[in-house]
């Protein structure tokens, strides 16, 4: 509470008591306040934690908790996390959609991973705001798995109004047996890469069905990362106004009113949730199967949170912007195409997953220059969903499978539906170096669908 002098008016009204406090996340303190720079410690270590209420399960995390604590910084700041690996293995971190130097992007192609023992300083320059996650990469299907992932948040101090009150939701499962314990992060072999590992837990905020209260006519703004290794989320939370406001690098330019939010693994959205009606009590929110493998018997739908909304009065709130932003259009006049096939290929009697044919541990690196814009056509020749993910760089989407992309934002990642394409545009700043992309859903990169870009400076 800060003093206040100011003669005291109405209370403005606001979500019901404790509203957040059952998917609450810590978020981490700044060791250095009053300067551009956010300075926080961060640790991965093997700890008990409580997936599912009375039963422990040792768990890889960040800080002990499930998921991470939140990053949080401002546009145009700095962030400098310390980070030390307590794991059993190395480790890396990768920030997933922020345009950091490639040397701070956390993967093999640039670091050493960090073995036992040691610590790594990430220096992360904030550029653009937005909501983003950070995992690691190596090894990333089983670590991740194990519980490796956290939610990081680029505010703008300058952003047009205040959007709703505050939830970030980060959904996740785990792979728990009988005994709740962790499943082995290679379990059923190239089995288990192929279809992609899914937990039997479907976890928010590292909780099992926990509880958010909500106000009628008070808009909640969701910020929601899917930190799952392989599966999808569809999140369906009938009776509630769901109008998406922000995608993968900050807000969109128009609001769009959803009847489902579809989160591929990787792929953030903001969306601002309001209960149209008091009183009408408990709404469970549930999971539902996007059938990523097109076999055409979905899996039933799974209670993921319930949104309690109270008794208290509706409220009546000034309605969205009908601009939220403006997302400049890359020139395209200049662009050089490039096309890029998912793909699966049959080596040695058994499927392998790849880029253009090839498995990404025997590829060789794509090149690109700093200051190009190009168009890339990614042609999923595949016949299951795959998640598409650059590294570095955001791109604007142009058309799925040849038809309009429906508004102008930032992705870094993008499911592409089985036999389909994407055609979206990228400029490549100044930021020179070895840059990765790779399908999302980590089992699939593991198994070769993952490719290099190396990005250089053009020859003076
Ligand atoms: Cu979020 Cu290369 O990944
Ligand atoms: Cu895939």
């Amino acid at each position: 509470m800060t003093a206040c002098t100011a003669v005291p008016g109405p209370a403005p009204p606001s979500q019901p008591e404790g509203w957040r406090d059952e998917v609450s996340l810590a978020t981490r303190p700044d060791l250095d306040p009053g300067t551009e720079v956010v300075e926080v410690s961060l640790e991965a270590k093997v700890v008990g934690v409580e997936a599912q209420p009375g039963v422990t399960t040792e768990l890889w995390t960040y800080e002990g908790s499930l998921p991470g604590p939140i990053l949080r910084g401002k546009k145009g700041g700095r962030l400098l996390v310390h980070f030390t690996n307590h794991l059993p293995e190395p480790t890396t971190i990768h920030w997933h959609g922020l345009r950091v130097p490639a040397a701070m992007d956390g993967t093999e192609a640039v670091q050493t991973p960090i073995a036992p023992g040691e610590s790594f300083d990430y220096d992360l320059p904030l550029l653009d705001a937005g909501t983003y996650w950070y995992h690691p990469h190596v090894r990333s299907s089983a670590q991740v798995g194990y519980g490796l992932y956290g939610m990081l948040i680029v505010d703008d101090d300058t952003e047009p109004m205040h959007l709703g009150d505050e939830l970030p939701l980060v959904f996740s499962d785990l792979g728990l047996d009988e005994r709740g314990v962790v499943r082995p992060g290679d379990e059923n072999g190239w089995f288990g890469d192929y279809f992609g590992r899914e937990g039997n837990l479907l976890l928010i905020n590292g909780r099992v069905r926990p509880k958010v209260k909500a106000r009628a006519g008070l808009p909640q703004r969701w910020r929601l990362v899917n930190a799952a290794r392989s599966r999808y989320l569809k999140l369906v939370a009938p009776g509630v106004e769901v109008v998406q406001i922000g995608s993968d690098g900050g807000l969109i330019e128009v609001p769009r009113p959803l009847d489902a939010v579809v989160l591929a693994p990787g792929e953030r959205m903001e969306v601002v949730a309001t209960a149209p009606m008091a009183g009408v009590g408990r709404i469970p929110v549930r999971w539902e199967d996007t059938d990523r493998f097109h076999i055409g018997t979905p899996q039933a739908a799974l209670p993921l949170f319930d949104l309690e909304v109270g008794p208290e009065e509706f409220v009546q709130v000034e309605p969205l912007p009908e601009r939220l932003r403006d997302v400049p259009e890359l020139d395209l006049n200049q662009a050089v195409p490039r096309t890029i096939e998912l793909t699966e290929m049959v080596e040695e009697g058994v499927g392998v997953l790849g880029i253009n044919g090839v498995a990404g541990s025997h590829a060789e690196p794509f090149h690109a220059h700093v200051g190009t814009t190009e168009v890339w056509t990614v042609e999923n020749r595949t016949g299951y969903d795959h998640p598409f993910h650059l590294h570095g760089f955001f791109f604007q989407p142009l058309m799925a499978d040849r038809r309009p992309w429906p508004n102008r934002e930032w992705k870094d990642t993008l499911h592409i539906p089985a036999h389909s394409r994407l055609d979206f545009a990228v400029t490549y700043d100044d930021r020179p170096g070895m840059w990765m992309f790779h399908c999302h859903i980590l089992d699939h990169a593991d198994l070769g669908m993952m490719a290099m870009l190396m990005v250089e400076r053009p020859h003076q």
